[in-house]
């Protein structure tokens, strides 16, 4: 049976145990899924927890495995915790061919943030690197990070984007991450890897996200934009744990999985609970419209079960921790943007 959730979060180190706990799912998966793990992008906003959940899993699940941690980035505190790590730009195609070969990768290597002026830049670390990874991991089961920017928005009545969906992405980021995608389809088209996108809408955490944005506008007494009025989130550990057991649909051609929360939630009323459970009172600008990036959830929980995490919980464990002034990473996820700029 899976643990209790805490009542509070007060501590990165609380925090960081919540988000790398495994399920008795995640655990049962790791006793069937052969071969090593290699986490790519294991530096960023999610890799870290995601790499500790995979060591967890295989820890509980007494089995005989490996995960390996890669990014350009320093990764000396998975490092610190005796897990193999490797610094590789993936720019660079003969620096990617000497990383090793693991059966499983879960690939996070992406840019967002900055887009607006860098196309370029984005462009080439969303389609280049994908490019080189899917060329060197020829054999591999992949479940790759995308988003569920490669939708269009999406009406409310709609119930939000299925995988059966066309993707229609707004902006130059979002077009990038198709073709990330298309990187790895190229490659999973031929039957050389096999591969599952995971169209992520959007992780929360305590540090950042969407739930995170809002709450730190009602606690600042700023005004929270209404005009995307409605959003769906998961709490990362939950996206993490759906993330690793989705190594078993990995296929050639590739398939697809929608990663989010069960509810839309209206960004007003969650503003309204952050100013309820803060003492503060929520200000807002702008009238809904109705749009968001909305993405439906029913076949990864179909799968997997609802997140462990529930939305008001997360919204409570957000709320001390803005109101403890806890850390925050200072990224803003602009959930409010329907025009793809970044
Ligand atoms: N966090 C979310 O809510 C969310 C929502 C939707 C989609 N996603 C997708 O999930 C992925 C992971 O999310 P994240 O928030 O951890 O992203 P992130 O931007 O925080 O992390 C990406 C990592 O990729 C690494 N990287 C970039 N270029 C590299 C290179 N040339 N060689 C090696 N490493 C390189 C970076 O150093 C960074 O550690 C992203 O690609 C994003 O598109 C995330």
């Amino acid at each position: 049976m899976d643990q209790a959730l805490p009542a509070k979060l007060t501590s990165v180190a609380e925090l960081d145990e919540l988000l790398s706990r495994p399920s008795a799912g995640l655990v049962s998966f790791m006793k069937q899924l052969d071969g090593d793990i290699m986490v790519v992008g294991a530096g960023g906003k999610v890799g870290p927890t995601l790499t500790r959940l995979v060591q967890r899993a295989i820890t509980a699940a007494k089995v005989q495995k490996k995960v390996v941690a890669v990014d350009v980035a320093p990764l000396d505190a998975l490092a610190a915790e005796g897990i193999e790590t490797h610094r590789c730009d993936m720019m660079d195609l003969d620096a990617v061919g000497k990383l090793p070969k693991t059966k499983n990768i879960i690939y996070l290597i992406g840019r967002k943030f900055g887009s607006t002026g860098a196309e370029s830049l984005t462009w080439a670390v969303n389609c280049t690197v994908a490019y080189h990874a899917a060329r060197a991991f020829q054999g591999c089961r992949i479940a790759g990070f995308s988003t569920g920017c490669v939708y269009p928005v999406m009406h409310l009545n709609s119930g939000g984007a299925t995988e059966e969906t066309t993707p229609e992405p707004v902006g130059e980021y979002a077009q990038s991450c198709l073709g990330r995608e298309r990187m790895w389809d190229y490659y999973a088209d031929q039957g050389k890897l096999d591969m599952v996108h995971i169209r992520l809408n959007y992780a929360v955490e305590c540090r950042y996200g969407v739930l995170y944005d809002i709450g730190s506008k009602v606690w600042a007494g700023e005004p929270v934009d209404v005009t995307t009025g409605y959003a769906n989130v998961i709490w990362q550990g939950d996206a993490c744990n759906q993330i690793v057991q989705a190594l078993g649909l990995a296929s050639h051609p590739a398939s697809i999985l929608n990663v989010t929360g069960p509810e839309t939630f209206s960004v007003r009323l969650v503003a309204e609970q952050f100013a309820r459970l803060m003492g503060k009172k929520a200000e807002f600008s702008g009238q809904e419209n109705g749009y968001g990036y909305l993405n439906n959830a029913a076949k990864a929980n179909g799968l997997y079960g609802n997140p462990t995490v529930p939305l008001a919980r997360i919204v409570d464990y957000t709320a001390q921790w803005i109101m403890a002034g806890g850390a925050n990473l200072g990224k803003p996820t602009h959930f409010e943007t329907q025009n793809g700029k970044y």
